[in-house]
């Protein structure tokens, strides 16, 4: 039986996500917005509610999550809507000042310093009532203030705390076109070091990819977050569907980061969805697995924008991958489809790999939810070319940092030190000359 995930939810980002992750959870388990079950023959299907709820009575889930803001105003939205009865209130922090950290990581990280104690009580408190604990779900935004540097510090202390627990964090980085906050780049730099030194893995989003994806497929002018934080709500609920219904293999959120991340250094994942619905859709669509496969391998699907070509010059290639494809389709589809793959050369190896790094996988669907397409599906990818996209936040940074910009806001906060910013650079250097080197064949040969 898999175990229990408990969920933290940091900031205004980390809520709005956790928020729509959470009505996408408590249908998919056949639960009314208050946790109870909608039909109480519903008792009798096998579901994993147990991972993401804790049962308070017999009829009747609370989810497993911790919701953290320094601002109150997104928690009070969450818990003043219709769900006010699904969370549970001892599991939320709001910051008693509830100023916020102001977009900036070192007022984050230091006010994190004095609250932390309170809100790893909570943790404590409810890992304690998981029947056994298997992981941690983090979602923030890496760009702000609290999700990013208060995340910062929790990260620490739950990686301090629960040495051998999974930590797997939903981070997203900002909109590299347009950003809305100048020193996005400190507060990335900063942060990307906690999801280096803490995390098991990293689902790395960025909202200049997810409002491509979602404006292009969709068809609109512009995404809102709402349309963005529905595909990675489809993201996390898809990711975890093994371990939340039967299923032969991935039945724990270990087994999934275990493939997916073989060389923990590299430890940052992208995604791609397809099809990206239209959840009012009445009929299903007759999608088949080469449809799906075709589109989420494509670079164009992913949700973080990195540069990757097919030029001999560029080296990136994808270590390990999961496809996780759901709906009704033949299992021997499963090897036409890497046949597929192989032909169109969708896939490039590292040049010292021995076997093909991807892995196609039939998920289980929910028993409580009419699917709208016969077939859908998503991609989960290690894939060297992450790079790009923190090698260009670190140009970002060094731009500002050359130039001394802002950095009053930051040397303000007391006991924050520049030394800090230099350290998480360096760090970030170093995972970039990682990957350059993995690309290349010498790299194993080496040790
Ligand atoms: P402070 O408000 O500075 O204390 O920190 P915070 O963690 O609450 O900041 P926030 O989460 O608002 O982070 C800012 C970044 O997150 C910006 O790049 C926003 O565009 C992005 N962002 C904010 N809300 C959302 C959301 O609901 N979805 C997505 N995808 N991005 C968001
Ligand atoms: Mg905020």
């Amino acid at each position: 039986m898999s175990n229990a995930i408990i969920s933290m939810h940091v900031g205004q980002c980390g809520n709005q996500i956790g928020h729509t992750f959470w009505k996408t959870l408590v249908e998919e388990h056949g639960l009314n917005v208050d946790g109870t079950a909608k039909d109480e023959n519903s008792q009798s299907i096998v579901d994993g509610k147990h991972v993401f709820f804790n049962q308070a009575d017999d009829d009747h889930y609370v989810p497993r999550s911790i919701l953290v803001d320094l601002e109150p105003r997104v928690i009070n939205g969450i818990i003043g809507s219709e769900y006010s009865r699904l969370f549970s209130k001892e599991n939320v922090f709001l910051s008693e000042t509830g100023g916020g950290a102001g977009n900036n990581w070192a007022s984050g990280y230091m006010q994190g310093n004095e609250v932390f104690e309170n809100i790893i009580d909570m943790v404590d408190r409810e890992a304690e009532l998981a029947p056994a604990l298997d992981g941690f779900n983090f979602t923030h935004s890496v760009s702000g203030g609290t999700g990013s540097g208060l995340g910062s510090r929790l990260l620490e202390k739950l990686r301090d705390r629960y040495p051998k627990t999974i930590i797997q964090s939903y981070s997203v980085f900002a909109d590299q076109e347009a950003s809305d906050v100048i020193v996005q780049p400190y507060n990335s730099i900063l942060t990307l070091q906690r999801l280096q030194e803490c995390c098991n893995s990293v689902v790395v989003l960025d909202n200049t990819a997810l409002n491509r994806v979602v404006a292009d497929r969709l068809g609109l002018p512009q995404a809102s977050f709402e349309h963005v934080n529905k595909l990675v709500a489809r993201i996390m609920s898809s990711t975890t569907a093994t371990i939340r219904f039967p299923s032969a293999l991935y039945t724990r959120l270990q087994h999934l980061v275990c493939m997916l991340v073989p060389f923990p250094p590299l430890r940052f994942i992208q995604t791609a969805f397809s099809p990206i619905a239209d959840p009012k859709r009445e009929f299903v669509s007759k999608t088949t697995v080469k449809d799906i496969m075709r589109t989420i391998m494509q670079p164009s699907s992913m949700m973080v924008s990195t540069r990757s070509s097919r030029s001999s010059t560029d080296k990136s290639c994808l270590l390990q991958a999961m496809a996780m494809l759901q709906g009704d389709f033949d299992d021997r589809d499963i090897p036409a489809a890497y046949e597929f793959v192989q032909e169109r050369r969708l896939l490039r190896q590292p040049p010292w790999a021995m076997s093909s790094p991807l892995h196609i996988h039939k998920a289980p669907l929910s028993p409580f939810v009419k699917p709208t397409y016969k077939v859908s599906g998503m991609l989960m990818a290690n894939h060297t070319n992450i790079a790009t996209l923190f090698s260009e936040v670190l140009g970002q940074y060094e731009k500002l940092r050359s130039k001394r910009a802002f950095l009053d806001r930051f040397e303000r906060e007391e006991g924050f030190s520049l030394d800090l910013m230099q350290e998480a650079a360096e760090k970030a250097k170093d995972l970039l000359d990682l990957y350059a080197e993995i690309n290349t064949a010498g790299f194993f040969g080496r040790a």
